[in-house]
């Protein structure tokens, strides 16, 4: 199931006899590629020993809201920015209803209300706690605030009684979490995505390129399958998985990332153009081995073609996504890239420490022609789906102004 793959998901336990079902729901979670952090309330403690846990997922577990290792290890606030998904299993009549009423008193709760991230809950109590009008309320509340609820099922309870309340089976669950990440803001759509360097080759053995990891471009690619978009990737050289891609063409130069995409443009309907293209390349490319003892004294460069600026000037052009990545003047060079280019949407980015080309995450300012969004400093896959949300938006209202 390739859309657990790489997904960051916090693993909350609380005070119930399922909670030694989420010791199988880690091994699952795990199998299915995901990176998992389990967070403990005090009384989960009393039914499955934290040690268990760290056993099965390699990491610490966090039981404390106020504890000087955790703090550093990671906050509540690193936490909950740090997730993907907050999946509570299981979670208790108590649990659900300190959630409801939005209390942040441990540190399951508050993490629970710092998160920007989907949560989703999987009840199990005894029947007539579950039929409760109280617990009732409180789940019609929280599930009006978007929060999701799997299960509970209807059968036999470890209690002896029969009836709704017993959480639902560790398999079920990671089938219902994979498909929080299925949005279909995209169905029926076709989108060409480029990602990676490319590298201008300067004789058989030497290149120019960039340090670009391809990381950004794959993961908008990813997040695009994932809103139900038919996603053909062209990438440049990277040490990277595609992960849920049917279609990757490889391709090496600028001149043949722009081949591949003329190619394929026809039947496009959204280009995003997440590639590090180089700029220059080598006028001659020497056909042999540049000798050290010769006297290279210059490099003579020519422009590549600007393949963003070609594809925005097609008549029927898709509508087109550039990326540009800024040392200064960030707003100002990304909007006139924009207006020069001609582009729909430009997602722009300050290149810097621990963040842009090269690292796992990433903040950007993303412009279209009436408006821009900043989406704060995050991993490049939460980004990527953000991203992905306002190019939905912004093509689809484009559509309907084309129809009108
Ligand atoms: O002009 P600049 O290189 O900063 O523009 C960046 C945007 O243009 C990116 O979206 C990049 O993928 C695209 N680009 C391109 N072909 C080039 C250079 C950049 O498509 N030769």
């Amino acid at each position: 199931m390739y859309r657990l793959v790489g997904k960051r998901i916090i693993l909350g336990v609380t005070g119930g006899i399922s909670a030694y079902k989420a010791a199988f729901l880690v091994r699952l979670l795990r199998k299915n590629g995901a990176d998992i952090r389990i967070v403990m309330t005090q009384n989960a403690t009393k039914f499955v020993t934290p040690l268990t846990f760290q056993a099965l997922s390699s990491k610490s577990v966090y039981t404390e809201l106020l504890d000087l290792d955790t703090e550093t290890a990671m906050s509540h606030i690193e936490l909950a920015r740090w997730a993907d998904l907050i999946l509570i299993v299981p979670a208790s009549a108590n649990f659900i209803a300190r959630y409801a009423f939005g209390l942040a008193e441990d540190l399951l709760s508050t993490i629970c209300l710092a998160t920007d991230s989907p949560v989703a809950i999987a009840p199990s109590m005894n029947q007539q706690m579950w039929l409760n009008v109280a617990t009732q309320d409180n789940i019609k509340k929280i599930s009006r605030r978007g929060i999701h609820i799997i299960g509970p099922a209807i059968g036999e309870q470890a209690c002896g009684e029969d009836g709704p309340g017993r959480m639902l089976e560790p398999e079920e669950i990671v089938k219902y979490a994979a498909n929080i990440f299925q949005t279909d803001i995209l169905t029926g759509s076709r989108l060409l995505v480029t990602a990676g360097p490319t590298r201008e080759a300067i004789d058989p053995i030497r290149f120019l390129s960039n340090r670009s990891s391809g990381r950004m471009g794959y993961a908008v690619a990813t997040a695009a399958v994932e809103a139900g978009a038919d996603v053909t990737l062209i990438s440049g050289p990277v040490n990277l998985q595609a992960i849920g891609i049917d279609k990757v063409i490889n391709v090496t130069s600028a001149a043949e990332m722009y081949e591949s995409v003329m190619h394929e443009i026809s039947s496009i309907d959204i280009f995003i153009s997440a590639a590090a293209v180089a700029d220059f390349r080598a006028q001659r490319i020497s056909e042999q081995k540049i000798k050290k003892s010769q006297d290279v004294n210059e490099l003579i460069l020519e422009k590549t073609p600007d393949i963003l600026f070609h594809v925005s000037g097609l008549h029927d052009a898709p509508f087109t996504v550039g990326f540009a990545a800024e040392t200064e003047d960030l707003e100002s060079n990304a909007q006139e890239k924009m207006f020069l280019k001609n582009l729909d949407m430009i997602a722009a980015n300050q290149v810097g420490e621990r963040k842009g080309i090269d690292s796992d995450e990433n903040a950007l300012t993303v412009f279209w022609k009436t408006g821009n969004e900043q989406l704060p400093l995050t991993s490049k896959n939460k980004l990527a789906r953000h991203l992905i949300k306002l190019i939905a938006q912004q093509y689809n209202e484009k559509n309907s102004n084309k129809t009108h």
